[in-house]
């Protein structure tokens, strides 16, 4: 028997050996990152953007995941989308199925067709999307469940689609602070393998992000989830990339850090000051290509 089978549950959940699968990404270069309009209450299109650090601070993130051994294929930026860098809102891909987005806002709607004629190219079959829905931003896959957001972006007739699509659970949660638009943003999937260890910190969030129905969804299905702070949220902390145990995690976010790392995760941080001035952070720099 192991030792950790002796101690009590919270001790012997901590020493849970945790394991780092590779994974395959989906990122856009952000060759011609700007913020020129406003849809969410991080942009400010008087304040200016410097395109060279966001390239550099991207540049970081992508060699951080290719240190960590993961697989990172790339689309190339369209001049006139400046929101196309944020690739987790271009599509939800699973068993080689990528459903496509179809945004909110009229100033990203010809993302979803550029991002699908990408799945096309790359060999996933495309679902065209039939409800407005923003991707990964507000999908999450957890084990055999689908994390689901609406309130601000993803409208709720799109989770029904993504029900009918995949074989898996689909879970609607409502998202009630206007900055934290997007779930990728109010939680972080720590270990998207299980969900059956509810004791394992298999995901992170910050409750009061959500409606009092989807808090308390979360509390039941994720009992041992860790929970952020709202200074560790306010600098898009939660907005991360977990391959089981290494997090990519916004450098700012020092509490959410501390609490990974009692939590038997490794967290590495990154700077991704200039990509947060059009709100986004690690995880919408990032969308995962499911074969
Ligand atoms: N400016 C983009 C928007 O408001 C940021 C998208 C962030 N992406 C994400 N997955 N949360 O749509």
């Amino acid at each position: 028997m192991p030792v950790s089978t002796q101690l009590p549950l919270p001790l012997a959940a901590e020493r849970r050996e945790r394991l780092a699968k590779p994974h395959t990404y989906l990122m856009c270069r952000p060759d011609y990152f700007t913020v020129t309009y406003k849809i969410n209450p991080w942009m400010d299109p008087a304040i200016p953007t410097d395109t060279n650090l966001a390239l550099a601070q991207w540049q970081t993130l992508y060699d951080t995941f290719i240190a960590l051994g993961h697989t990172v294929e790339l689309i190339d930026q369209i001049d006139g989308l400046p929101d196309m860098v944020y690739s987790a809102n271009g599509g939800f891909v699973i068993d080689n199925l990528a459903y496509g987005a179809r945004f909110t806002h009229p100033e990203r709607q010809a993302e979803g067709p550029a991002y699908m004629r990408w799945f096309a190219s790359a060999g996933f079959t495309v679902a065209e999307p039939q409800n407005v829905n923003e991707g990964e931003g507000d999908f999450m896959l957890v084990g055999n469940t689908i994390l689901a957001g609406t309130g601000f972006r993803s409208a709720s007739n799109s989770h029904e689609e993504v029900a009918g699509l995949y074989d898996r659970e689909v879970v609607t949660l409502t998202l009630v602070n206007p900055n934290f638009y997007h779930l990728d943003t109010a939680i972080a999937v720590l270990n998207e393998s299980a969900d059956e260890a509810p004791d394992a910190a298999t995901i992170a969030y910050l409750p009061s992000a959500f409606d009092a129905p989807s808090r308390a969804e979360l509390e039941r299905r994720y009992p041992d989830a860790i929970l952020v702070s709202e200074a560790d949220a306010a600098v898009l902390g939660l907005n991360s990339i977990s391959d089981g145990y290494n997090v990519v995690i916004a450098s700012r976010a020092t509490g959410f850090e501390e609490q990974l790392r009692e939590r038997g995760y490794n967290p590495i941080g990154v700077d991704l000051s200039e990509l947060l001035l059009g709100g986004g952070g690690v995880k919408c720099c990032t969308l995962e290509l499911r074969r």
